[in-house]
């Protein structure tokens, strides 16, 4: 019996699959390498010594996801193939509609036809709606501000359609808040393509020199120094939320939406500076305007994660700092190098 993972290329996908075959797993992978590399997976079975079925492809072609669902006796999988740009699905809706739902239905009539019944989905904090209502907790009202997150609310609601009607089937939404850092190997890590939209790429970016200084997005929001505040979460916790979810959907069957998040919040500026001690370098900043759409703040409250999954984050901001400049700086230019 195997995990198909989709998206495995990928920085949370890498990172999920080196958790789940140390935790004993076998895993198969579907990735189109549309924004990923195939260096990542071959570091993967570098780090685990293990090795595992990787199929250079698109989830939405669903008779090659139903194959390989047949052809490798998978029981479960996850989904991370999506685009994620919020930026980029602004400039372009409907490549991001297209490919971001057509996935998952494709990936769901592909799972039924295969009699398939469990599926942990990589959702994101985006879905609930822009309010300053913090912590937030999984019954928060829902609703977005750019077609990336409308495509995570509508893959929701798609997979708890697909359960309703199918009760064989076992189903997680994982809404992750803010996944940073790196294994602390420093052999698979974050590699966005071009400038990172993301904070902690930037400033790892700008820590090697590959950016003249970070931007601070705005000084005025109603936070302790006016900086913006979220919730991060080290990418090896947010990895192994992944591998306790698929134990928590082989025991039951259902849709259950769970926040993966510490339940704290850091300000961009308590990140520059925790950056800064646990590096011992210095990060140049200016103060710049608001970027629309950015929130005061947003946490979670990441208790029903505790209770149903037995996961809690462990990882410090200092170990999400120190992780991610590991990475970027015995990899400069991510996988490309
Ligand atoms: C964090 C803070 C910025 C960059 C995004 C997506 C969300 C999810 C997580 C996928 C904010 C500030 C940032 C910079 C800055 N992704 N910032 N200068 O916006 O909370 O969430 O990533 O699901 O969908 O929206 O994360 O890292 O972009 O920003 O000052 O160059 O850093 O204003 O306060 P965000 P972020």
């Amino acid at each position: 019996m195997s995990i198909l993972v989709t998206g495995g290329a990928g920085y949370i996908g890498s990172h999920t699959i080196v958790c789940l075959l140390e935790k004993g797993e076998d895993v198969v992978v579907i990735d189109n390498y549309d924004n990923s590399s195939p260096e990542a997976l071959r570091r993967v079975m570098q780090l685990t010594g293990k090795e595992f079925k990787v199929y250079e492809g698109d989830v939405c072609d669903r008779d090659l996801v139903e194959r390989i669902m047949r052809e490798n006796n998978v029981e479960s999988v996850i989904h991370f193939a999506g685009h994620k740009a919020v930026g980029e699905s602004v400039e372009k809706p409907l490549k991001y509609y297209k490919n971001n739902l057509i996935s998952t239905l494709s990936l769901l009539d592909a799972m039924l036809a295969a009699g398939v019944n469990r599926l942990i989905f990589s959702s994101s904090a985006t879905v609930y709606y822009k309010e300053d209502t913090v912590p937030l907790t999984e019954d928060e009202r829902l609703g977005c501000i750019n077609p990336y997150g409308w495509t995570k609310f509508m893959n929701e609601q798609i997979i708890r359609d697909a359960c309703q009607a199918n009760p064989s089937l076992s189903c997680v939404l994982l809404r992750y808040f803010n996944p940073v850092g790196a294994h602390p190997s420093g052999m698979i890590g974050e590699d966005p393509s071009g400038i990172p939209n993301n904070l902690m790429p930037y400033i790892c970016q700008t820590a090697v020199g590959l950016r003249d200084h970070l931007t601070v997005f705005g000084n005025d929001y109603k936070t302790h120094d006016g900086t913006g505040v979220r919730d991060y979460l080290h990418v090896c916790d947010l990895a192994e939320g992944h591998a306790k979810a698929v134990s928590f959907a082989r025991g039951r069957t259902g849709c259950e939406a769970i926040n993966l998040g510490t339940g704290t919040g850091y300000s961009v500026l308590d990140i520059v500076k925790a950056f800064e001690k646990a590096n011992g370098v210095k990060i140049n900043y200016v103060i710049g305007p608001r970027r629309p759409g950015d929130l005061d703040e947003n946490y979670s409250d990441p208790s029903k994660a505790e209770r149903l999954l037995g996961w809690k984050a462990t990882r410090t901001i200092e170990d999400m700092c120190r992780d991610g400049w590991n990475w970027q700086s015995k990899n400069p230019r991510g996988y490309r190098a």
